[in-house]
């Protein structure tokens, strides 16, 4: 029986700190095999990335030998505290297969640790940039998995994610695709359903968005149809007339407002089913984009629901290519670390 705590995010952010810095909640968990998860029994071992919220760090929880990801964020002001708090709320009454598990927080020394599941694969973006372009039949594997995820936000929990990107989409060991990171993730009611204020990756972000309206769950979808061009391009999709990457805020703006959204072609090599799935969510008008629950009864899901696309051989080919990549990053780090050694003991 999964746990519930009343967080109420327009309550005093300290209300859930007892005089140790933990949460009056206690030692929470999602479930009863993690009622007792506590900071002091999770041993912090590498690095798994750093993104604008945070740190992430593999940890490795003692009493039961179970490895965990713990998401690190500093905590500084007031309305960042509110938006974490808003996460884990959302992260507490989810229970769903394709978003990433959470479970417990804790608050030390000026930051909040989140304990995450903790997914061996890592993320969409580092299978895309290891991978290159996927191939279609596993990109709708791929896609299903978070679209179930994505619908479940939007249909069960009414809520805008706001932040997704493929850095947000992990994988585990076994190839599922989870969702992840509701950090920025408002409820929506159905009354008033949309919000209003600008939070989030700019180069995943709506035309709306961008140019500072309001949106909703659209924005949700034309960041679906990005990340899911991208993958197949096996490059991100808006580039300038020179060929090159968009790659700042402010080009991408210009770019938005002058120029058609990006789209797929069949003449690009693309099934006729994948183009219209991608072209779906690309509208630059927000009503006329599909809605999550179109896209899983859409033909290149749909297609590949029942096939043999020889998932099951990709998924040990990726994760060896993510181990290899990792020997290499951790090598590059430490060699790193012995260069700035070096210059340290020059400078003394
Ligand atoms: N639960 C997790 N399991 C494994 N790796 C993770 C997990 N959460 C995040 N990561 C890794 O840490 C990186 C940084 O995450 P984050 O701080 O959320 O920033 P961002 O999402 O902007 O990349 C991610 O890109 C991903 O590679
Ligand atoms: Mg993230």
């Amino acid at each position: 029986m999964p746990l519930t705590i009343d967080v109420d995010p327009d309550a005093s952010d300290d209300y859930m700190l007892d005089d140790n810095g933990s949460f009056v909640n206690g030692s929470f968990a999602i479930n009863n095999q993690w009622q007792d998860l506590r900071l002091e029994d999770l041993q912090q071992t590498t690095l798994l990335g750093q993104g604008a919220s945070g740190v992430v760090y593999k940890a490795l929880h003692r009493p039961t030998g179970k490895i965990l990801a713990l998401k690190d964020i500093s905590v500084f002001d007031a309305e960042k505290r509110k938006q974490i708090i808003k996460e884990l709320q959302t992260l507490y009454s989810s229970s769903c297969p394709y978003l990433v598990a959470f479970y417990g927080a804790f608050y030390s020394d000026g930051s909040i640790s989140i304990a995450l599941e903790y997914m061996e694969g890592g993320s969409l973006a580092d299978v895309c940039r290891l991978s290159g372009s996927i191939p279609e039949g596993i990109l709708s594997k791929i896609f299903y998995q978070v679209l179930q995820g994505l619908r479940y936000l939007h249909k069960d929990k009414h809520v805008v994610h706001r932040d997704l990107k493929p850095s947000n989409i992990l994988m585990n060991e076994s190839g599922e695709f989870k969702i992840t990171d509701f950090g920025v993730s408002a409820e929506v009611d159905n009354t008033q359903g949309e919000c209003a204020t600008f939070v989030g990756t700019c180069t995943y972000m709506s035309p709306e968005r961008l140019e500072g309206y309001k949106y909703s769950f659209a924005s949700d979808i034309w960041a679906i149809g990005i990340a899911a061009a991208e993958c197949a391009l096996g490059s991100f999709p808006f580039v300038k007339d020179n060929g090159t990457p968009v790659n700042s805020f402010w080009e991408l703006l210009s770019h938005i407002k002058t120029k058609e959204p990006p789209q797929l072609k069949t003449s690009q090599g693309f099934s006729p089913e994948l183009c219209d799935f991608v072209n779906g969510c690309l509208k630059r008008n927000p009503r006329e984009r599909v809605s999550v629950q179109n896209l899983l009864d859409h033909p290149f899901i749909k297609f590949y629901e029942n096939r043999n696309v020889g998932y099951s051989q990709w998924v040990p080919h990726i994760m060896s290519l993510i181990e290899k990549d990792r020997v290499k990053t951790s090598t590059n780090s430490s060699n790193q670390m012995k260069i700035e050694n070096k210059l340290d003991l020059l400078n003394f």
